[in-house]
């Protein structure tokens, strides 16, 4: 960087700017709105049901019809996005009702898609949620087969995207699944759906209340063999490169917070909009110390925010979402 030379007898005041709040706003550099948060939600069977899930306060398990009431009010306060999740009432090793045309996500995103034309519908496309054993693939004595994988991950992306999904997000971590769904999706004359990637998605401890939220914990072992080593960075790198030329729109890093580091290192190679995942975990430990009164709620969240758009996330995927976006209009 050039040095800036002034005259010595010119006193540094870098409070200057930070006076009054007008003045801190004229000069912030890093703004959160909420057109760039994407809303995660869980959709299982029955009707007006809205179940909570106890280690994530504030979030619950929807019915369709209670899916589509809850969306209505995030779009009255400004999310225009949404990440979906299902609970099929039955697993088996295949995890069929991922890619079943009658599956829980599908009529959700038909469900949706009648009631708000314009409203981004993002689906999550792995099998974790769907399989008796819990993996997020085909297991072959008793490992994840990646190759068997790809076929049923493309299966659900063009089953959820022929209900009206915009954006399907493989997140199962399989070797090739981002060009396993570009050829599915583009076979199907559904070229105009776009694939937001969980590129660096790391195996970790942070997911406990989605795996319950989910009812998707792995049976036996755990998800070290596809997902990856929190302790990589260089990784990533590759990982988002390999995705980038199977034809990613969107790449993700996941979690967010503990892997700042990783969203900052891979910013300036990623020329598509990068995406972070502010996961249940990183929610569940502020909702619990909040409840506590331990911390001021909504500072933490919107500080913990901006740092992820600061350290170069373009999108956020928060469970916060609805509440930020009330207080970042009540501001
Ligand atoms: C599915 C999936 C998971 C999450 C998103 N998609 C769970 C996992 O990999 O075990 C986690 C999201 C969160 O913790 O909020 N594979």
């Amino acid at each position: 960087m050039q040095q800036i030379t002034r005259r010595p007898e010119v006193p540094v005041r870098l409070r200057r700017l930070r006076r009054t709040a007008p003045v801190r706003a004229l000069v912030r550099e890093t703004r959160l709105d909420p057109q760039q948060l994407i809303y995660p939600l869980f959709v299982r069977g029955g009707k007006r049901v809205r179940e909570p899930i106890l280690s994530m306060p504030g979030q619950f398990r929807l019915s369709v019809d209670e899916l589509v009431a809850e969306v209505g009010t995030a779009r009255h306060l400004g999310i225009e996005a949404v990440l979906l999740f299902g609970l099929p009432d039955v697993k088996d090793p295949l995890g069929k009702g991922a890619y079943a045309e009658e599956g829980i996500v599908q009529e959700a995103v038909r469900a949706l898609r009648a009631a708000y034309s314009d409203l981004v519908i993002i689906t999550d496309v792995c099998l974790c949620e769907y399989t008796s054993h819990g993996h997020c693939g085909v297991v072959v004595d008793g490992e994840v087969d990646n190759d068997a994988t790809l076929d049923l991950l493309a299966r659900t992306a063009v089953s959820q995207a022929a209900a009206g999904a915009d954006v399907v997000g493989p997140s199962a971590m399989m070797d090739g699944q981002v060009a396993a769904l570009r050829r599915g999706l583009d076979e199907a004359r559904l070229g105009h759906v776009a694939i937001m990637s969980y590129s660096a998605k790391y195996a970790s401890a942070f997911y406990g209340p989605f795996r319950e939220a989910a009812d998707s914990a792995p049976q036996f072992g755990d998800r070290r063999g596809y997902q990856m080593d929190p302790a990589n960075v260089r990784e990533a790198e590759r990982e988002l490169a390999l995705d980038l030329a199977e034809g990613a729109d969107v790449v993700m890093v996941k979690p967010a917070l503990a892997y700042l580091d990783v969203i900052a290192r891979v910013r300036p190679v990623v020329p598509v909009p990068l995406a972070a995942y502010n996961v249940s975990g990183e929610y569940a430990l502020v909702k619990a110390a909040a409840q506590q009164g331990w911390v001021d709620e909504s500072r933490v969240v919107l500080e913990i925010l901006t740092a992820i758009a600061r350290a170069g996330a373009d999108l956020i995927i928060t469970y916060h979402a609805k509440e930020v976006a009330g207080w970042l209009s009540s501001r």
